[in-house]
């Protein structure tokens, strides 16, 4: 089994999501101990965000006649929807930033689909855990209900435009202890730390079963 593990954090060692992924991979490995990881981390290694751009518009253009940029980014944008093709189950960890997705995971859709035929189903069927981190609440009835325009926009790509077999591990409130503005929410958020890390490891079995 080849799993690809893709992070997104920019937060480095303090990150939610990829401590969360980390359950996720060690639920994995523990009964699986010999499976291939392929690690992307779009925070700590970017994708150049222009080369979307020149890929989509490299398309127009014979491939014989394509400037070295055109064709480099071609060729990543193939490389990424390779990647996603030739995973058996993968882990995304990828948190909500300034009420989206990052620059850096949108550059990562957009190359892969770029990267592959129209329609293209990336992940048809693939077991799919995605990790998603949120400072705040957005629950129901709460002031910022509503304002998370990333989780919604990733369960239409990866389930609906890829086609994969997905199953959401979130976790809220982790900027209680951060933000002293949040110190109220201390118990709620312990209790959504607690159920997130027992959905990832349930997620992580979840994988090793199939
Ligand atoms: C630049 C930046 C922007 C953020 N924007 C939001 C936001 O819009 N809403 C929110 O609830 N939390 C926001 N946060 C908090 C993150 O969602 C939170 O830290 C989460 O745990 C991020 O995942 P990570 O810990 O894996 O990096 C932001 C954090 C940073 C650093």
């Amino acid at each position: 089994m080849t799993v690809l593990r893709v992070d997104s954090t920019i937060q480095g060692d303090r990150s939610a999501s990829a401590a969360l992924a980390d359950l996720v991979l060690a639920e994995l490995t523990a009964s699986r101990p010999g499976e291939t990881v392929v690690h992307r981390h779009l925070g700590r290694d970017p994708l150049p965000a222009h080369a979307w751009a020149t890929a989509v518009g490299a398309g127009w253009t014979a491939p014989e006649q394509r400037t070295p940029e055109q064709a480099d980014a071609v060729a990543l944008a193939q490389q990424l929807a390779t990647e996603l093709r030739e995973a058996d189950a993968a882990v995304l960890a990828l948190p909500l930033y300034n009420w989206g997705v990052s620059q850096h995971v949108k550059t990562w859709i957009d190359l892969a689909i770029a990267g592959g035929a129209p329609g293209d189903r990336l992940l048809d069927g693939t077991p799919v855990v995605l990790v998603t981190t949120r400072g705040g609440g957005y629950g129901p009835g709460t002031p910022k209900e509503g304002w998370d325009h990333a989780t919604g926009y990733l369960r239409r790509i990866l389930g609906e435009v890829w086609g994969a077999d997905l199953t959401v591990v979130e976790r809220e409130l982790t900027l209680v202890g951060v933000n002293p503005a949040l110190d109220a929410l201390a118990e709620p958020a312990a209790l959504q730390k607690k159920e997130a890390e027992a959905a990832a490891a349930a997620a992580g079995r979840a994988l090793a079963a199939r």
